[in-house]
């Protein structure tokens, strides 16, 4: 059964005994604990918590979640079974059927003939776990679907208690597992071998709340959620690996094909015949692919930190595994769209991705192979040194510093350094490595704890999203009549609030619109009577409340009051024109660069913004300048501008461009100027026609990260007032250099060129200068045991180098008899001195480094050198006579 089919079963089954549907979420969720989605349930959360109704008529939804997991990354194909990307099938209630519909829903699924749309497992084969006191669900596995005693196992918190892994909800939990036989090990059940039980389906009985604690054993239980609810998950590719009779999850009809690929651009063989170690990097190709693309499809460019880090480091296994089995050049392409190919049936947004994807793992495939490049020179650097410093026959250790180096800098996986060690004959440190990966460790630790404490507690607000959610009366009018219905202050509820209070008011109604999409929220006021908010920011919570953050300027506020909410028309206008324009510079950008430049983000207030987007490469000056032209042509057609409130499919059906990671909900609106030239879904507010954004200036281009940039300008009156200032500023420069604007860069090239040439003149003079003094400066030489020797400070700011210009030529002239000549000046504050001595002198045992380090003693300095040159700077000069005597009475003494 391929998986495609296995999925439309499962949701089949659950569509028949009235689930709803809910698409995969993205993999990227903002939640401040996730890197990514790594089970069905992330996207459910608000519902399990309390903190939003679920919006299921029958409280019940299936769901086949797309998931990233990376903590296991070094087990991917060495066990049979750790996929990164996997597809979580499953089913919710929210406070509906508990853990008998659970159990029967799954048991019925699994074990129903294929005939009958079920999977047909064989029922003796099945096995399941349950939390050690559960006797409740032991007993329903047990008397109502009648697995045997012997096959229901008890495990501990571990095990059968899920969670999160950080506060959130949880519960005890029931794992059914399918014997795969004998030749996958020992008998016993899955506490005796979880290779051949293999894990399919995990049902959570969600009644709890989890408080802080490590892992998944040890933390405490805060209390109980508002209902008792279901969450299960049930492991698509391993059905598929069972069903398909494979031996893993990389052999499946997903997979498996990636391997063919692998195989024919390396020339080695899977399977049997083939090495364990090389088996491994096949499958590490097949999983690692899959994964890359499923997260550039969601929006991931490759980086240094966070889920860039992650996708880059999976690329670049997928690139070192290819090239330990004998690819020799890039391969990524065809790996990408082998996988595009086998996905596509289930995730049919790849095909209009297909450029994108390609172009993000291409580049980052040919980065890594320039790193490669030079990581290996690195290293062949580092071999050289060792073998030219350890002459001794001892076994030669490349330094942990080192492999680190490779590592971090270079991206070179340790295995790869450990590999090109044993070639070269090396052993690696690799005590010195761990520390300092530990090292790394404890930083990232110790960000992601500094991130988990933004977790803001929003059950504070559950009532008011259940029961009271706000109008938003914003798109007609800028004025609204509202009742307050709660007010918080220091994050409590309160029922009333006074003169100078910072407060939080929420209103049934508002005309405010709260931050989202990229446009900033409004600035307005709340007034009753002789009482004054003013309005400096607005939320919304749960997409549903807008909590106006507020300042008491006059009166106060008493709850259910009645109010007039008003919105500052100036910022509105300038917010709209700005949100407005930037949805002009996508389309035009989208124009000039082609549809794989995708929005990574924005924002937009009044007068400014900046437009973020996926791409690799540096924007033209040409380029820029089209963009800027589209775009304001855009605003000279005075093009219309509609809204329109449709479905999800609708709107992608009218070619709506759509966020990535943002989770729309059925209902979406559309906004739409001049026709098809922008459509996108945006819930923001806009002008009613493309002329009132007035000018837009694009101000420039730079790059936000690997692999995304950002564009900025201004707009409406700010974009006058950008040009006006510019305009003066050329006039002024005009007239400085008294020509006309359009030949000033002429002009400032010419004069850039002359300053060039002067500059050029005056240190060739200053050179002949210095050069010219030298006779003076040898006749100043005295006889001190048997050595001409030259002390002399020469005229402030005289630099280090051009001290060494005049030493080496002097030196030159007197190279015929023993000579120092030692050289020091004030230049920029500092002391720089030099030593250089002839190789008569050199002959009589003089040494130029001795002697800058006895002047170096008097002028608070330090320096070193070879016997004929030695160099040093100092920072009080003040004590250069006294350190040119001793550097005489040195000479003296030898
Ligand atoms: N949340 C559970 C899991 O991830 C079941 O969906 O295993």
């Amino acid at each position: 059964m391929k998986t495609h089919e296995i999925r439309e079963r499962f949701t089949q089954h659950f569509v028949n005994s009235g689930h709803e549907v809910v698409p995969s979420a993205s993999l990227i969720l903002d939640d401040p604990n996730l890197l990514f989605v790594n089970a069905g349930m992330v996207p459910f959360k608000p519902y399990f918590l309390g903190q939003q109704t679920p919006p299921f008529s029958q409280g019940l939804a299936t769901s086949i979640q797309k998931c990233v997991r990376t903590l296991d990354i070094e087990e991917v194909g060495i066990t049979t079974r750790h996929n990164t990307f996997f597809q979580m099938a499953g089913n919710f209630s929210f406070g509906q059927y508990f853990k008998e519909g659970a159990i029967s829903n799954a048991w019925n699924l699994l074990t129903k003939d294929v005939e009958d749309g079920g999977f047909g497992l064989d029922p003796e084969r099945l096995w399941v776990t349950v939390y050690l006191d559960d006797d409740e669900a032991a007993e329903i596995w047990r008397d109502k679907i009648g697995v045997p005693e012997k096959r229901i196992q008890r495990l501990g918190m571990e095990d059968n208690y899920w969670s999160m892994g950080v506060p959130g909800p949880c519960g005890p939990c029931s794992e059914i597992y399918y014997d795969r036989g004998s030749e996958y090990g020992k008998d016993g059940g899955p506490i005796a071998d979880d290779n051949r039980y293999m894990e399919i389906w995990n049902l959570v009985f969600m009644q709890n709340e989890r408080g802080e604690g490590t892992g998944k054993g040890d933390f405490e239980i805060v209390g109980e959620l508002p209902k008792k609810n279901i969450d299960t998950g049930l492991g698509i590719e391993r059905v598929a690996c069972l069903l398909q009779g494979v031996d893993n999850v990389y052999e499946t009809d997903l997979l498996r094909p990636v391997i063919d690929v692998a195989e024919e651009l390396t020339g080695a063989t899977y399977g049997e015949k083939a090495t364990e170690q090389d088996n491994i990097r096949f499958r590490v190709v097949a999983d690692h692919s899959r994964t890359g693309m499923m997260l550039i499809l969601d929006g991931v460019t490759p980086g240094n930190e966070g889920r860039g880090y992650i996708l880059r480091r999976l690329l670049r296994r997928i690139i070192r595994s290819a090239k330990l089995l004998g690819a020799e050049g890039p391969t990524m392409e065809r790996f990408m769209n082998t996988v595009m190919d086998t996905m596509t049936p289930s995730y049919p947004e790849i095909a209009d991705n297909r450029e994108r994807i390609l172009r993000v793992a291409i580049n980052e495939e040919k980065a890594f192979l320039k790193t490669l490049e030079s990581g290996t020179k690195l290293f062949d650097e580092a071999v050289e040194d060792l073998r030219s410093t350890h002459r001794a026959k001892t076994q030669k250790v490349l330094s942990g510093d080192k492999a680190f180096e490779l590592h971090d800098t270079y991206g070179f996986p340790i295995d790869l350094t450990l590999e090109m060690a044993q070639e070269a004959g090396l052993d690696v440190d690799m005590d010195g490595f761990n520390a300092a990966m530990g090292e790394q460790r404890r930083r990232a630790k110790a960000d992601n704890q500094a991130k988990k404490h933004g977790h803001t507690d929003l059950s504070l607000y559950r009532d008011w999203v259940d029961n009271n959610p706000t109008v938003f009366t914003g798109y007609e009018e800028l004025v609204s009549g509202a009742n307050v219905i709660g007010l918080v202050k220091d994050g409590q509820k309160v029922n009333e609030v006074h003169e100078g209070d910072e407060v939080e008011v929420i209103l049934d109604h508002s005309p405010l619109y709260a931050e989202s999409g990229g446009q900033m929220a409004d600035r307005g006021r709340i007034s009753a009577g002789e009482s004054l908010l003013e309005v400096n920011d607005v939320q919304k919570i749960g997409k549903k409340l807008w909590v106006h953050k507020a300042s008491v300027t006059a009166g106060g506020l008493d709850l259910g009051m009645s109010v007039e909410a008003s919105v500052d028309e100036k910022w509105r206008h300038g917010a709209t024109q700005a949100h407005s324009a930037t949805h002009l510079i996508h389309a035009a950008l989208r124009q000039v660069l082609g549809p794989t430049a995708v929005q990574a983000g924005s924002l937009n207030r009044p007068g400014y913004l900046r437009f973020d987007f996926n791409y690799t490469e540096q924007l033209s000056q040409e380029q820029m300048e089209e963009i800027a032209l589209i775009t304001n042509q855009a605003i000279d057609s005075n093009m219309a501008v509609n809204t329109i409130e449709t479905s999800l499919e609708e709107a992608k059906a009218m070619g709506a461009m759509a966020l990535f990671g943002e989770n729309y909900g059925n209902q979406v609106r559309v906004v739409e100027i001049g026709g098809p030239f922008s459509i996108e879904l945006c819930g923001g507010t806009h002008v009613g026609s493309s002329a009132e954004i007035g000018p837009v200036s694009v101000l420039g281009e730079s790059s936000v990260g690997s692999g995304a940039r950002r564009i900025e300008a201004y707009s409406g009156m700010d974009a006058f007032r950008y040009y006006s200032k510019e305009t003066a500023l050329v006039e002024g420069v005009s007239r400085e250099l008294k020509v006309q604007s359009e030949e000033l860069p002429e002009r400032i090239s010419q004069l850039s060129e002359r300053l060039k040439a002067a500059e050029k003149e005056i240190e060739g003079l200053r050179k002949a200068q210095l050069t010219a003094r030298a006779s003076e400066i040898i006749d100043s030489a005295t006889e001190v045991n048997g050595i001409k020797t030259i002390t002399l400070q020469l005229p402030d700011g005289t630099s280090g180098g051009d001290l060494r210009t005049v030493a080496t030529d002097i030196r030159n002239r007197m190279k015929d008899t023993a000579a120092v000549i030692v050289l020091g000046a004030v230049d920029k504050g500092k002391f720089p001195f030099i030593a250089a001595a002839t190789g008569k002198a050199v002959d009589e045992g003089v040494k130029a480094g001795d002697i800058v380090k006895r002047l170096g003693e008097y002028v608070n300095g330090r320096g070193g050198g070879k016997p004929d040159m030695a160099q040093g700077s100092g920072t009080a000069p003040e004590g250069a006579q006294r350190g040119f005597e001793a550097v005489k009475d040195l000479l003296q003494s030898r």
